[in-house]
């Protein structure tokens, strides 16, 4: 079985970390003896932008569209290109022409990883937050009366579809029966938002049916927010809409460390369209060129990209890599938004295929 991979490093420490997220997944594949098969693309960047007028050529659907994968690093160059041009024209238009209804986000605490939160260790943050990435809050029906005068309205609505509520509580029911835990939480506010969120609970109501040894919960997205950052241990899967799920998917890796090491996917499980791995961080101007980004984000999208196409094995080789490298605390190893010193996307990067390769 051959993966093929779109490989898309797009801008800033994208360009930087993405030669580590493909020698590692390398390294992966020849340890467990599958093939990857990688291309690379140089548009969905602003390089590309500055030259042609736009984000992307208009194939660019055509030309994606024949992979299992695409392997994203991050867009944006703030200062030359508008960030709504860059994001409108590359990362969102996936997402939706692709269909990737869900977006899925770990929130692991690492070995090594200074917790935000107090008296926390490896163990204790370990949950999924699993978004709904293609309607709900997010839609374009609405608009704007009266406008510049003490009349003025503004209305944006909600769209949630039968679809489109089905498939991502669907999704999480599934990845929570697959856990040890068994345990699933939605995200609600049904007491506030009285006609589409308590549909979403009776959705769930409804489809929960076959899932009898499931341990299912639900809070108001409120005291959902202040659960997370006071006992982060009480959850294992966490489902939410558009709005809700955005809010979890920053909110959760913030509780477990550095942005430079949380990993993110876009998820057309159907298969019928590619799906999309990426590191959680944008192109950080502010670091570019100084070798120094960190590269975990980047690896462990990767590693997510294994296990969503099934090769277990890899990917916990993988993420037991990163847990190791991370472990040993080596100043000289580490970047410095890890509290490294000397440390540098090289010298990560290197350290986590080395023990992929030694495991
Ligand atoms: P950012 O994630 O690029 O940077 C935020 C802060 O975190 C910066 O101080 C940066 O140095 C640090 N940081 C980020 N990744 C790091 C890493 N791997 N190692 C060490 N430090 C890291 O977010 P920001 O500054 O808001 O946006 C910069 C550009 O990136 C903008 O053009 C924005 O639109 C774009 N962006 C793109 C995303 C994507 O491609 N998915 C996501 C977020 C932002
Ligand atoms: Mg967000």
């Amino acid at each position: 079985q051959t993966l093929n991979i779109a490989v898309i490093a797009g801008d800033g420490i994208g360009i930087e970390v993405m030669p580590f997220g493909v020698r590692c997944l390398k390294a992966a594949a020849s340890v467990y003896g599958f093939s990857l098969e990688f291309t690379e693309f140089d548009f969905a960047s602003c390089e590309y932008y500055l030259k042609n007028g736009k984000m992307m050529p208009n194939d660019w659907k055509e030309k994606l569209s024949q992979f299992d994968a695409i392997y994203f690093g991050a867009v944006g160059m703030p200062n030359l290109v508008p960030d709504h041009v860059s994001l409108w024209g590359s990362l969102l238009k996936f997402r939706r022409e692709f269909d990737q209804y869900i977006n899925l986000r770990p929130c692991r605490l690492m070995p090594g990883v200074p917790c935000p939160l107090a008296n926390k260790k490896p163990g204790d943050i370990d949950f999924w937050v699993v978004r709904e990435n293609t309607e709900g809050e997010y839609s374009s029906v609405g608009g704007k009366m009266f406008e510049d005068t003490e009349r003025e309205i503004v209305v944006q609505e909600t769209i949630m579809t039968r679809v489109g509520v089905d498939r991502v509580l669907k999704y999480a029911l599934e990845l929570a029966s697959s856990r040890p835990k068994k345990h699933l939480t939605s995200a609600t506010k049904s007491n506030g938002i009285s006609i589409t969120m308590p549909y979403w609970d009776d959705r769930l109501q409804k489809l929960q049916g076959g899932y009898e040894d499931l341990k299912i919960d639900k809070f108001h997205i409120d005291i959902l927010t202040a659960w997370l950052v006071l006992r982060p241990e009480q959850f294992d899967v966490i489902v939410g809409s558009n709005l809700f799920g955005d809010i979890l998917s920053d909110l959760g890796p913030a509780c477990a460390g550095t942005i430079g090491i949380a990993p993110s996917a876009n998820l057309n499980p159907d298969g019928k369209f590619p799906s999309l791995f990426e590191p959680v961080h944008g192109s950080a101007p502010d670091i570019v060129g100084k070798g120094i980004a960190n590269p975990v984000g980047m690896i462990w999208a990767g590693q997510m990209m294994l296990e969503h196409f099934g090769f277990k094995e890899a990917a916990a080789a993988m993420l037991k890599a990163i847990e190791n490298v991370l472990a040993r605390q080596e100043a000289h190893v580490l970047t410095p938004d890890m509290g490294g010193k000397g440390g540098s996307t090289e010298s990560l990067g290197s350290a986590i295929e080395k023990e992929i390769l030694a495991l």
